[in-house]
C-alpha cells in the first residue's frame, strides 16, 4: 500500500506528513514528506531510511512489494534524524543487508545507533553498487547540507536520488512537479523551492554551483531527480537546476524589502513614508513585522529580495530583541548579493541602528549608509526624512541590482 513506482522497478515507499508545521523552527504551513525509493532487482535495495515516527508507513509499502527480510542493500544518503531515525526498525527486518554510507555518514551514525551489529561498506564519489540490472553511482556532496551527505545516481533509468537536495516542504497527494503543477500551479512549487532553498540551503551557494558542475562533468545523463522531501521532478529536472543555479548566483527580484519590530508603534509608523520613498523610485516593496511573521518567512522574503530595510527600535540601548534574533539567525545562512539599510526609533540614548550596520558588516553585505532615527516619535519632518532616506535607498539599490546583471526576476517559468 502506498508505494508509488518512479522508474520501472524502482518504487517510492516514503511518508506523507500532513501534520508538521514546525520542522526544527522552519515553519512548514505544508507539511513535507519523507522520500526514500526501493529498488526491486536481483539484489533488494532500499534508498534511504525515513523518519521514526514514520516507519511504519514506509514498512507497511515495502511489504506491499517484497519481504522486507529480501532487502540486501541499504543506501544512506544522508543521516539527519529525519530521513535515518527510521533505519534502526528497518534494519530489525533485515538485520544482514549491508548499509552503504559516506566515512563521515557511518562516523555520525555511530552517535545515534548501536552500529556494530550492522555491515558497512563506506563509499566515496565514483563508487558503484549492482543491483543486478541496474548500477547506483554514489556521489559525495559534503556539507550539501551535512558533511555526511551524498547522492545516488542510478545510471540505467539516468535518475538522481538527491536526498535534500531539490526538495521542498511539501505534503501533496501529488508525486511528481506535472502533478503538482497540475493540481496546484508552477509558481506555488517555485515557491515551495525557494522557501527550501532559502531556508536550509542559502548558506552554501558555492557549494551548490561546484556540485552542480562536479555533475555536469561527470557526464551524468539526469531525466529525473527524485529529493527525499517534496514532489519527484519528472517532467522537467531541467527547471529544478536552472534555480538552483539562479539562486546560487545570488539573482534575486529588484525590491526592498521592509522587516520591522515597534514598541509604541514609533518605528512602524516610519514604515509608512521610507516605503512611500522607494515606491516614489520606482522599486517594488513589502513590509513585514517580524513579531506577525515566522522566521522562516521573513527568511524567505529577504532571500527574494535585493535589499533589505530593517526597522528596529532601541531597547536598553541595543536592538528590540526579536529583530536581533532575526539578524542572528540570517547571520548563520550568511547570504550575499543584498543590500542592507536600517532604521529605527529611540527615546534617549539610541544604538539600535549602530547595531543593527554592526550585524550587516559582520554578514559582509554592502550597506546604504547613515540609516534614519527619530526621537521617541516621529514629526511630519521626520516623516519627510524617511521618505527621502527610503528613495535614496531604492536608487542605490536599483544601481546595486546591475551588478547582478540586472536581473529582473529570480526562478520565472
Ligand atoms: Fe531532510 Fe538534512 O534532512
Amino acid at each position: 500500500m502506498g508505494s508509488i513506482e518512479i522508474k520501472p522497478g524502482i518504487h517510492w515507499v516514503g511518508a506523507i506528513d500532513w501534520a508538521v508545521r514546525d520542522f526544527h523552527g522552519y515553519i512548514t504551513p505544508h507539511g513535507t514528506t519523507y522520500n526514500n525509493y526501493l529498488i526491486l532487482d536481483t539484489h533488494v535495495t532500499l534508498v534511504d531510511s525515513v523518519k521514526e515516527d514514520f516507519t511504519e508507513y514506509t514498512i507497511d509499502s515495502i511489504r506491499g512489494l517484497v519481504d522486507p527480510a529480501k532487502i540486501e542493500n541499504v543506501v544512506i544518503n544522508h543521516i539527519e534524524n529525519d530521513h535515518a531515525s527510521g533505519i534502526g526498525k528497518i534494519m530489525e527486518l533485515t538485520p544482514n543487508a549491508v548499509i552503504y554510507i559516506t566515512d563521515r555518514g557511518k562516523k555520525a551514525l555511530d552517535r545515534f545507533f548501536d552500529t556494530s551489529r550492522w555491515t558497512f561498506k563506506i563509499v566515496k564519489t565514483g563508487d558503484t553498487l549492482s543491483t543486478g540490472t541496474k548500477t547506483i553511482q554514489f556521489i559525495e556532496t559534503p556539507m550539501l547540507h551535512w558533511p555526511d551527505s551524498m547522492m545516488s545516481y542510478v545510471k540505467e533509468d539516468k535518475l538522481l536520488i538527491s536526498q535534500d537536495a531539490f526538495g521542498q516542504h511539501l505534503a501533496s497527494s501529488a508525486r511528481f512537479d506535472d502533478e503538482f503543477c497540475g493540481q496546484y500551479s508552477v509558481s506555488a512549487l517555485e515557491h515551495a523551492v525557494r522557501d527550501y532553498y532559502a531556508n536550509i540551503l542559502m548558506p552554501f551557494g558555492t557549494l551548490v554551483k561546484n556540485k552542480i558542475a562536479d555533475i555536469q562533468k561527470l557526464g551524468l545523463a539526469i531525466d529525473m531527480i527524485a529529493p527525499d522531501h517534496g514532489i519527484i521532478w519528472r517532467k522537467d529536472p531541467g527547471k529544478i537546476l536552472q534555480m538552483y543555479l539562479d539562486m546560487a548566483n545570488d539573482k534575486a527580484d529588484l525590491r526592498v524589502i521592509i522587516v520591522y519590530d515597534t514598541m509604541w508603534h514609533s518605528t512602524e509608523h516610519m514604515t509608512i513614508p521610507i516605503m512611500e520613498g522607494i515606491k516614489a523610485a520606482g522599486v517594488d516593496v513589502d513590509v513585514l513585522k517580524l513579531r506577525s511573521t515566522p522566521m522562516s518567512v521573513a527568511i524567505k522574503r529577504v532571500w527574494e529580495s535585493r535589499a533589505m530595510l530593517v526597522g528596529t527600535p532601541t531597547l536598553n540601548n541595543i536592538m528590540f530583541p526579536s529583530v536581533a534574533e532575526f539578524l542572528q539567525h540570517l547571520r548563520g545562512l550568511r547570504p550575499k548579493g543584498r543590500l542592507a539599510g536600517a532604521f529605527g526609533s529611540y527615546g534617549w540614548g539610541g544604538g539600535a541602528v549602530k547595531e543593527a550596520y554592526e550585524h550587516f558588516k559582520k554578514m559582509g553585505l554592502e550597506t546604504v549608509e547613515p540609516g534614519v532615527e527619530v526621537i521617541y516619535r516621529p514629526s511630519l519632518e521626520d516623516d519627510k526624512k524617511c521618505f527621502a532616506f527610503g528613495k535614496q535607498f531604492a536608487e542605490k539599490t536599483i544601481e546595486y541590482h546591475k551588478k547582478f546583471n540586472g536581473q529582473p526576476t529570480q526562478c520565472k517559468p
